[in-house]
């Protein structure tokens, strides 16, 4: 008999693959979905359904990147090259992302939404092949919103019951913006055929019921948390995805580690290190931090010399014209203060334009006294609680932003500030670089409570 399976469906497979010559090359995917998903896979009988972000040229190609992927129980859904661009670059990313990130001036096209309802379908003919009867399907994020009711009528017609659950790893913006998209009832529409439709907060599952009252020919507002759509209801939750703890305090234990944190101590012993993890992200308010941090060192010339910010700027959706953008603008802006403030014997910024291995990672989280978090908006930001996983010896600060779906939960210890206003976080970080260590303690103790309870796996 079939064991029923848990078939997770997603755009980015938690394995990228490269082509190098005539072979890939793969590597651990960066991204918060991605990191919230691997702990669940570690404990059930799965499969991992997604686009592997390469193009294979010819079959032989494609069965190699398949046998690669499928060392991670991950299955590639390969695309043509132009339509995975228009589906990702195009539509996932230049319009429907900064629509749920609260952006404004965005261009609709027809082609982008054409070749993400294409994507979607194929998609939904692959997952509907692969399913089977009492298996439990789970879609993640904005890339695949149509996807659930592709795969609903499929399945039906093929005979196969599977209950589906999607889950929106991004806010879901308040109802103005989203009316901003012409398509919003098919997007709204597609996702309301799974069972479960999960978000991380209480504010994103409100903002995504008022969008479907909205459409109240279509559907119904049965009890709370319930829409109904013809015969169909979808039953609407908060799951608050979390990290792993134990994997980075074991990581912390490893002596590679151990030893790299005393280097970087021993590099910075004057100094109170101060850590940023980003992926290079308009919504992830790096102008803003380099701005509120230059700001600081303007307004605190006592402690010029006794800070250092290490900021890790992850590459991302370097295809689309907004990042590459930012890209710049944040490269001038890193010249600026490091021109203005640098001297042979100090240097407030260090800026990486990369991804870092996770043992880099796990040590610049142990050694910083302060985690700088930005977001502009971002629907959790994992890495607040990465930080806080790595601090039970330090008990490190948090400077967290009001708009990152974390600080719906981690309010209360960290030190949360306006994303927009430069002279806010300027004095988060004055509070967060001179904090006693019995408030540090308490503080510490509150974010250390809602991370181990809130694990990946819980
Ligand atoms: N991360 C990564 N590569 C790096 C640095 C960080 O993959 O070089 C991970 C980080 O550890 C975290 C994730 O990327 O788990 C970022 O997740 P978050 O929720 O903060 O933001 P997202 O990138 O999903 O918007
Ligand atoms: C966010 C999105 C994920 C995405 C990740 C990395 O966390 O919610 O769906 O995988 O960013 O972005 P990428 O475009 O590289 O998949």
């Amino acid at each position: 008999a079939n064991k029923s399976t848990l078939i997770i469906v997603s755009n980015r497979l938690p394995l990228s693959l490269r082509k190098v010559d005539n072979s890939f090359e793969s590597s651990t995917s960066s991204g918060g979905l991605v990191t919230a998903l691997s702990g669940l896979t570690d404990s059930m009988n799965f499969k991992w359904l997604g686009w592997p972000g390469i193009t294979a040229a010819n079959d032989e190609e494609q069965e190699n990147a398949q046998r690669a992927l499928g060392e991670k129980m991950a299955k590639g859904i390969f695309l043509e090259e132009q339509l995975a661009q228009d589906h990702y670059d195009g539509f996932s990313n230049t319009i429907l992302w900064p629509t749920l990130h609260y952006q404004s001036g965005i261009e609709f096209r027809e082609e982008f939404w054409e070749a993400y309802r294409q994507v979607n379908e194929i998609f939904a003919d692959v997952v509907a092949e692969e399913a089977h009867t009492g298996d439990l399907i789970w879609i993640h994020d904005y890339h695949l919103m149509l996807l659930p009711s592709l795969l609903r009528s499929r399945l039906r017609a093929q005979g196969k019951e599977c209950p589906i659950g999607f889950t929106l790893h991004t806010p879901f913006p308040a109802r103005d913006v989203w009316r901003g998209l012409p398509v919003e009832k098919e997007l709204v529409t597609g996702m309301l055929a799974s069972d479960v439709v999960g978000f991380h907060t209480e504010e994103y599952k409100e903002n995504f019921a008022t969008a479907c009252v909205n459409h109240s020919d279509v559907v119904g507002l049965e009890e709370t948390d319930c829409i109904r759509m013809g015969d169909h209801l979808a039953h609407l939750g908060v799951f608050i995805v979390g990290i792993d703890p134990i994997k980075f305090s074991e990581t912390l234990k490893n002596p590679y580690v151990v030893n790299r944190i005393n280097e970087l101590r021993h590099m910075h012993s004057n100094k109170t290190i101060m850590i940023g993890v980003d992926r290079l992200d308009y919504t992830k308010g790096l102008v803003q931090k380099l701005k509120g941090y230059e700001r600081f060192l303007n307004d605190n010339p006592e402690l010029r010399n006794k800070v250092v910010l290490v900021q890790v700027a992850v590459p991302s959706r370097e295809n689309v014209k907004e990042y590459q953008d930012l890209e710049e603008e944040i490269q001038t802006l890193v010249g600026k203060i490091c021109g203005e403030h640098c001297a042979p014997d100090n240097f407030p910024l260090v800026y990486m334009h990369r991804s870092i291995s996770f043992t880099e990672l796990t040590a610049l989280y142990s050694v910083a006294e302060v985690c700088l978090v930005t977001s502009q908006r971002d629907g959790m930001n994992l890495v607040a609680s990465e930080y806080i996983a790595c601090q039970g010896h330090r008990h490190g600060v948090l400077v967290l932003s009001e708009f990152a779906g974390a600080a719906s939960f981690m309010q209360e210890g960290s030190i949360l500030f306006h994303p927009s206003s430069t002279d806010q976080l300027s004095q988060a970080i004055y509070q967060a670089v001179t904090m006693n260590q019995d408030e540090r303690k308490k503080r510490y103790e509150s974010l250390c409570d809602f991370v181990t309870n809130y694990t990946r796996c819980a």
